[in-house]
């Protein structure tokens, strides 16, 4: 029991570098360039450029989102088959988060006030999901996936036609999200009931909401 709570502790202290780093959007770095890299910034008229920040924005969020649930989840999952695959996919969102924190400074804007409310949710959530069971917590990443490549369609149709440079970031993202949650069904994650989807689906569009703006 006593060398359990250590190591929860040890846990907790090595994720805390982790947390800082995501919210003061410092320190972390993409293993791929990001997909932008190399082609010209269009030109945004003023209103563009704010609707292309406010989307980015979200997107910035949702990756936020995504660090804070791996992290909860290792704090608790076993996840012993695909430990290796969890961590390609984690690494993979650390590219997002830096893909989009770069695109919004590339449009003079900021990442989201709220990024540690979201951050904290959806650490307590992939901990929770993750303490109940494998599957739930794969079934999980499965539903967040699902969510996440719902609006990055629907971003890609709002953003700009000229946005070139969000539109490529927006679209190799899609097809790593759709690789996420097709893998954790695969590892056993269980299909999450409707409604349950629909609940998250409430918390999401509170989360693009209140990001597009703040
Ligand atoms: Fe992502
Ligand atoms: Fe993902």
């Amino acid at each position: 029991m006593h060398k359990r709570r250590i190591s929860l502790v040890d846990k907790l202290i090595s994720e805390a570098d982790t947390v800082l780093k995501t919210l003061a959007s410092r320190g972390n770095s993409a293993r791929r360039p990001s997909p932008s890299q190399g082609h010209q910034d269009s030109r945004l008229s003023a209103s563009e450029r704010v609707h292309a920040a406010g989307l980015m924005r979200v997107n910035h969020t949702g990756e936020v989102c995504a660090q804070a649930l791996y992290q909860g989840q290792a704090l608790t999952a076993k996840l012993p088959t695909v430990r290796d695959e969890m961590q390609q996919a984690a690494q993979e969102e650390l590219d997002h988060l830096v893909w989009c924190e770069e695109r919004l400074q590339e449009l003079g804007s900021h990442t989201s006030y709220l990024n540690p409310v979201w951050y904290g949710m959806s650490f307590a959530l992939g901990a929770l999901a993750g303490a109940i069971s494998d599957k739930v917590s794969l079934g999980f990443v499965a539903a967040t996936e699902e969510r996440v490549c719902a609006h990055l369609r629907d971003h890609l149709k709002q953003l700009p036609e000229e946005d070139r440079k969000s539109q490529l970031i927006l679209q190799q993202m899609l097809e790593d999200e759709q690789r996420h949650g097709e893998s954790a069904l695969k590892a056993g994650g269980a299909n999450f009931p409707r409604p349950l989807k629909d609940a998250m689906s409430s918390v999401s569009r509170l989360m693009t909401r209140t990001s597009y703006r703040l």
